[in-house]
This record gives C-alpha cells, structure tokens and sequence, in this order.
C-alpha cells in the first residue's frame, strides 16, 4: 500500500494460476519448453533477427502497440478455449466483486481483460513521442483516452512485477511529481494492485530487469455508478458499454 488511490492485495495463485494456462498455451503453440513466464522472452529464439528486432520494437501509443503476434494468440486462444475466461470470471466474481464491491448488487468489469507482455529490452505499451520526457514509454492517464471516470484498474500479475519491468504511477492525482519520482508497481506472483489509474498518470520503462513480465489489466465500474457512454476504446473499438467493453456481473 502506497497511496490512498492504490492498494496492493493477496489472492491464492494456485487456484487462479492464470500463468500455468498461458504457458501451456504458448509452449504447445511454438512448440518451445519454457519452465516460467519470467523466461517467455526465450520463445524469441525461434525467430529470425529481424523478427526479433520487429516483437521488441517500441511501438505506438493506441496506434500500434496492441498488434504483437502474442497478443493475438491471446485473444484467439481465450475466444477458442474457454478454461482462460472462466477462471477470470471466477477471479472477477469471487475477488474483485466480493473484496471490493461487497454492497454492489452488479459490477461492470472489462469482458476481455488486457494481457501486457514486457521482455527485457521493449515495454509493454507503446511511446508517445513528443510526449514522453526522456526515459519515459507511454505517460498517459487512463481517462485520457475515454475511459469513463468511475473506472477502478485492477493488474494481476503472471510474473514478478518490479523495477523496469512494471507500471510507474504518480503518487496522487495532478501531483506535479516528476515521473522520476514516481512509484513502481511491485508485486510477488499472489498480490495484484488496484488503483485509479483513470486520474492518475502511469508509464512504462525499457525492461532492463532481464526477466519478462506478463500481467492482466482491467477495469471495473461498479454498476450504481455506472452511466452509459458512446465513447470508443482507442485499443479495442468496443464502446464503453455492457455487452461491448464491459460484461456485467
Ligand atoms: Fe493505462
């Protein structure tokens, strides 16, 4: 616990093993034997240079950072198979709704939660050019981009997230702190954070840790708060509605 805005809590990784999932998953795909998702970045071996050179390359902010070929096996899998999605539903109603909206009657939680993948050498988002100070990938608050104002994030890791290969967060919202200054999402493979990362600006830093990080991010609204938008993610096109963004629980 760091900030009023952002929390850090424990959960049973063993019963919601997203990362043993997505590690089959990935390793019978490529037909690769890698023991952890910290080590994912030797699935890079099997590539040429220059498409190594082209999975680590920082791309675009909204505009192309999304494309990578393992974000795409992602959604395939999880749209073809539907182990991964039920234990996140599971995740969603015994956690998230439970432990943080236990007066709720409904949330509204993201249908399709984003998976990040940082190697060593790249980020998990893209840059902003002319944006971004130096040393900065992506700075940008959540709201900046349409996402409805009573959003709460939620990031499950799959790895270890520090240092370099995690999210950068200011401490409060509109704070002026340098980004220097900022605090790090630091989680063992049972904690997830929670913050508001709607108003509170956030980035990434070129992975320098030498492990990869995979990790869950999503939003949830609790549904008395709830009002209907026709704003579009920039990410995903889906409107910022139940049945399209959000499913409803
Ligand atoms: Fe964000």
């Amino acid at each position: 616990m760091t900030t009023p805005m952002c929390s850090t809590y424990h959960f049973d990784n063993k019963v919601y093993d997203f990362s043993k999932i997505l590690l089959n998953y990935y390793n019978d795909k490529y037909g690769t034997k890698i023991d952890s998702l910290e080590k994912f970045h030797e699935i890079l071996d099997i590539f040429t240079h220059e498409e190594r050179e082209d999975l680590l390359k920082i791309n675009l902010f909204g505009v192309n950072d999304r494309k990578s070929i393992f974000i795409k096996d992602f959604y395939s899998f999880i749209d073809n198979d539907p182990t991964f999605i039920n234990l996140y539903n599971d995740f969603v109603r015994n956690i998230i709704k439970k432990i943080h909206f236990p007066k709720e009657k409904q949330i509204l939680f993201q249908t399709t939660p984003n998976l990040r993948i940082s190697f060593p050498g790249s980020t998990s988002i893209g840059s902003r050019p002319g944006y971004d100070p130096e040393g900065v990938v992506g700075l940008h608050t959540d709201g900046e981009f349409g996402h409805l104002d009573e959003e709460l994030n939620f990031i499950i890791p799959l790895t270890l997230m520090f240092e370099t290969n995690s999210v950068y967060y200011e401490p409060e919202i509109e704070s002026n702190f340098d980004h220097i200054d900022y605090n790090v999402v630091t989680l063992s493979k049972n904690q997830y954070f929670t913050g508001k990362l709607n108003k509170l600006k956030h980035y990434n830093r070129v992975n320098i840790t030498g492990q990869t990080r995979v990790s869950l991010d999503i939003r949830v609204i609790p549904s008395s708060q709830y009002k209907e938008s026709e704003v579009c993610s920039v990410s995903s096109h889906k409107k910022f509605v139940v049945g399209d963004y959000y499913s409803i629980m």
